[in-house]
């Protein structure tokens, strides 16, 4: 086994700790590698490529005509199943799925709790990166942008549209903090059944609502089977914001061009 000395000051005292810590354990590693090299499907063929000419240059339209795609492909359950990547401002990294609830040219809507880790994330940070992938038809989706909470109206709106037990199971959930056991989560959820019958009006919580993440860059990929994909970005600059040499205008201040994949 390596060992490495790792020297840490105690803020305390300020004194200088030696620490003598196992780097790894050789034989584990070798017996816990699992070898994917070789996992390779294809994708699009040659004749499939996605190009400049044949797409909408307004990126609310493309994702609509992909999103609508992507929906009425049986192969794909959720079509709104997406990626969302937050940060602390420290700049921490954390990722998980949401589902998309609606999209326009206000952006991105999806509903949690405010209270959560993505919640208090955004609370100190409020920029997000999403990514949709879409299997069978070998597309992705990325965008990227400033977030922002929805009106309570919105929120209250999508709330009351859900399903009685979605509603108690919100209000149930302290979402992202440890809990006992799933019995203190079923005597929490049984509490409130109570409380609120099924067919009584359930008010939304206020500590959970809608994000919108609102776009200022949209990537379309579209993977090929020889791995020469193709990736389409749109940005909206802001006013004196340099574009680079191989950027083309749009639509409705958008602007696009092709990167390497
Ligand atoms: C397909 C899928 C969809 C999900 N949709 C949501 C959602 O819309 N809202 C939500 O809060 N959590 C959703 N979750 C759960 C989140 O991935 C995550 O566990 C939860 O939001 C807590 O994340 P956080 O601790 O990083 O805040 C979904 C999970 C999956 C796998």
């Amino acid at each position: 086994m390596f060992k490495c000395v790792k020297l840490c000051v105690c803020p305390l005292n300020n004194f200088t700790l030696r620490k003598t810590i196992p780097l790894f354990r050789t034989t584990m590693a070798a017996e816990s590698t699992t070898d994917l090299k070789d996992k390779r499907v294809p994708y699009k063929s040659r004749n499939e490529v996605l190009l400049e000419k044949d797409i909408v240059k307004e990126p609310f339209k493309l994702f609509e005509s992909w999103f609508h795609e992507a929906n009425n492909t049986p192969g794909i359950i959720e079509a709104n199943a997406m990626f969302i990547a937050t940060s602390t401002k420290n700049g921490i990294p954390s990722g998980r799925m949401v589902l998309l609830k609606s999209y326009g040219k206000n952006g991105f809507v999806f509903f949690t709790n405010y209270n959560s880790r993505k919640g208090n994330e955004l609370a100190e940070n409020p920029q997000a990166s999403l990514a949709f992938y879409w299997e069978p038809l070998k597309r992705s989706v990325r965008i990227e942008g400033h977030v922002e909470k929805t009106s309570d109206k919105e929120s209250d709106d999508y709330f009351q549209s859900r399903p009685y037990a979605s509603k108690i199971g919100a209000i149930a959930s302290d979402q992202s903090r440890p809990c006992e056991s799933r019995d203190q989560m079923s005597k929490i959820t049984e509490e409130l059944r109570q409380k609120y019958k099924e067919g009584d009006y359930v008010p939304r919580p206020k500590h959970w609502g809608g994000y919108v993440v609102i776009p200022k860059v949209i990537e379309f990929w579209q993977g090929q089977s020889d791995r020469v994909h193709d990736r389409i970005v749109f940005k909206r600059p802001v006013p004196g914001e340099p574009l680079g040499p191989h950027s083309h205008e749009g639509e409705d201040g958008w602007y696009y061009e092709r990167l390497f994949p």
